[in-house]
């Protein structure tokens, strides 16, 4: 087959750069259709309680001003999947910050004066918004998110854990983080005839499909849900927000296209979040620094709204030989926003806790950090005992190392002094699963020679579409120029979302499928393609649905360099350093980028980003990015990610891991454990803001 290796794995620039750059790429706001109004919500102001009453005069007074939507007057919608999408139904307020009434109006100023003006009266209840490991309420619940298992245990951990000559037990906490993309969730819709559509700003638009199918009682052919660009989710758009719904039903109680783009500030409360995890870890080793007993218990919360369950332990479960070990999740029902999705969710702050207690043994035991988690490799995944489909957590380690020029490290803490700056170094690793889901695409033979390739993929910004077409042009044996790609509309048929770093795999795998059968189609034909071309089509359900005996996840290791002012007790982050193992890289220059986005993003988890909930008031008290605080330019020194070679054949046709998460796991704790290195300090709490290091 031709192009194999010039195709897939060459460093082809995003297709839609050009539009990006010059402005042309449209985004869901700018779906600008004649008649459109704009929308603006209004958030409660109580952080349990009830509406008592809604007066919308003031805001209908306004100029401009054309409707306030409130539980009494908006459209019944029916269930949805997920219960924190039921906005505008009843008098209810689960949490501050929950939308209680939305204002559509002519221009934007105008939806937000009216929404300053309406007056909304509650009967507040008494609140609980903090999380405590020793409430009452803790529960373990069923299973964590992703389907796990809330608790496994294997051996006697206890017993073990006693009898272990080196003892280490140590808390962790890792703050609410939020999700912040650039673009806010936004939603443009219109009706005609019936029939709904709206562009959003979504990770996939076959979950938003089906959520609106179930709310507004429709046959899905009367919903079309198109996502061309996204600017950016992490998380918080892989399944719908209430943005899409609200906007669909200001549409249908105007009579007008509708615009809804969030306030940054509204973000937090009802996009989700990630929500705090305390964390308890037990390591009992031998003195070469064996681990023999394993403990790691996570707390969180979840709203009233639903149950959600950051999956932190589970990370712990696929990392080390521990022939004794225990992980569990227990849980706290709150009156806070709904936490979701966030990059890594369970992996990011799980092994911000794993990584930090494997440093914290590497200097009880006086084993190299690096030497110390060769030494508790395991055979096979410690949890179910399945063989690894590939691993190479120790390539990465060593390679790292060695571009990071590891050896010779003085292990003592503040060896490193440089003037008023306290300068050390620190490791972790990482790991994330290999997910995939079934998917369909078509591909099409044209008669110009062109093929049109179509898979409902969504582009947040990662570059899926360039690597969609690039797996097409590899399959059919073609240059990727004779490629043309559609993505990010449901009408193509059903795709997963961009998220689980799975995103590639899954749609990568259908496009393959439909290129292939069309190649062995075309070899077939004879004579000239009819005009509307040749076509085949590859639904992989079967395929991508089959439960594999190989236990399969991408791995890294992370290395980091930071230097500490002990006069203002800033750190600073002067290299990070990342080798992945994520099997076959099918395009280095947008694989890069998304490693080394992860790897910024763990920094930020590392040294600014960070939530507060305030107890009296219920709420989130950095709600925008002026607050919350995400890494900037001058943050960012040097941040280099590698790969190792991995030929893992028990994956997908193109043999990729998924490289969208990963790149987050593990690098806080590479930067905290840079930080114990420099200052002898070991901080259990994230960020690691001046005012904690001082
Ligand atoms: Mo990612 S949190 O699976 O979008």
């Amino acid at each position: 087959m031709t192009g194999t290796d010039t195709v897939l794995g060459a460093p082809a620039e995003r297709r839609e750069g050009r539009e990006k750059v010059t402005g042309a790429a449209r985004y869901a706001a700018e779906y600008d259709h004649p008649g459109r109004a704009l929308a603006w919500p209004v958030p409660a102001t109580v952080a349990r309680g009830r509406v008592t009453g809604v007066d919308a005069r003031p805001a209908l007074e306004l100029p401009g001003v054309l409707a306030v939507l409130t539980h009494e007057n908006a459209p019944r919608l029916g269930e949805p999947d997920d219960p924190a999408l039921s906005v505008l139904q009843d008098p209810r307020v689960p949490h501050r910050g929950w939308f209680v009434a939305l204002v559509v109006a002519e221009t934007l100023e105008a939806a937000r004066d009216g929404a300053a003006a309406v007056r909304v009266l509650y009967e507040a209840e008494e609140h609980h918004v903090t999380l405590s490991a020793a409430d009452p309420e803790a529960y373990v619940p069923e299973t964590a998110n992703g389907g796990y298992p809330a608790v496994t245990e294997h051996g006697d951990p206890d017993g073990a854990f006693a009898a272990a000559p080196v003892r280490l037990e140590c808390a962790y906490r890792v703050p609410p983080l939020h999700n912040h993309p650039m673009e806010p969730h936004t939603t443009t819709a219109r009706w005609d005839d019936g029939l709904l559509t709206v562009h959003t700003s979504s990770q996939g638009t076959s979950a938003v499909r089906a959520e609106l199918v179930r709310l507004f009682g429709l046959p899905e052919d009367r919903v079309t849900v198109l996502a061309e660009h996204v600017g950016g989710g992490f998380g918080s758009k892989g399944t719908p927000r209430c943005d899409v719904v609200l906007a669909a039903m200001a549409a249908r109680h105007t009579g007008r296209p509708v615009t809804l783009a969030l306030p940054r500030r509204a973000l937090p409360a009802v996009v989700g979040h990630r929500a705090t995890t305390l964390h308890q870890l037990r390591l009992g080793a031998d003195a070469e620094g064996r681990i023999s007993a394993l403990t790691h218990e996570v707390t969180t919360y979840s709203s009233r709204v639903r149950e959600f369950v950051e999956q932190a332990a589970v990370p712990a479960r696929v990392m080390y030989a521990a022939p004794d070990s225990l992980t569990r999740h227990r849980l706290v029902r709150l009156d806070v926003p709904t936490p979701s999705w966030m990059r890594a969710p369970g992996e990011a702050p799980g092994m911000f806790a794993l990584e930090s207690a494997l440093d914290e043994l590497a200097c009880a035991t006086g084993v190299d950090p690096v030497e110390l988690r060769v030494r508790n490799e395991p055979e096979t995944e410690p949890d179910s005992g399945r063989p690894f489909s590939s691993r190479h957590l120790v390539e990465c380690l060593r390679e790292g190392a060695r571009r990071f020029g590891w050896a010779g490290r003085d292990p003592r803490p503040r060896s490193g002094a440089a003037g008023p700056l306290l300068v050390g170094t620190g490791v972790a690793a990482a790991t994330y699963p290999v997910l995939v889901s079934p998917c369909v695409a078509s591909a099409r033979a044209l008669p110009d020679g062109s093929f049109l390739v179509r898979v409902n993929a969504t582009d947040i910004g990662t570059g899926a579409r360039t690597v969609c077409a690039q797996v097409a042009a590899d399959a059919l044996g073609v240059p990727p120029e004779r490629v043309r790609i559609e993505i990010g509309d449901s009408r193509i048929g059903f795709a997963p979302m961009a998220g689980g770093s799975a995103g590639t795999a899954s749609w990568g795998w259908a496009v393959h499928e439909a290129c292939v059968r069309l190649t062995r189609k075309l070899a077939g034909h004879t004579g000239g393609l009819p005009e509307e071309g040749l076509a085949a089509g590859a639904d992989t359900s079967d395929a991508a649905g089959a439960k594999s005996p190989w236990s399969r996840h991408a791995f890294g290791a992370h290395f980091a360099e930071v230097a500490v002012d002990t006069v203002t007790g800033e750190v600073r982050v002067t290299r990070l350093l990342g080798v992945f193992a994520a099997g076959r890289i099918l395009n280095p220059r947008t694989a890069r980028s998304q490693l080394v986005g992860g790897m910024t993003m763990g920094l930020g988890m590392a040294l600014t980003e960070g939530s507060t909930m305030d107890p009296a008031f219920g709420d989130f008290v950095e709600s925008d990015l002026a607050s919350y605080h995400v890494p900037a330019h001058a943050d960012v020194a040097s941040v280099e990610a590698y790969w190792v070679e991995e030929d893992d054949p028990h994956l997908n046709p193109m043999g990729s891991k998924g490289i969208g998460e990963i790149g987050i796991v593990g690098s806080a704790a590479a930067v905290g454990n840079a930080v114990h290195h420099a200052t002898g300090v070991r901080f259990r709490e994230l960020p690691l803001t001046p005012d904690r290091v001082l």
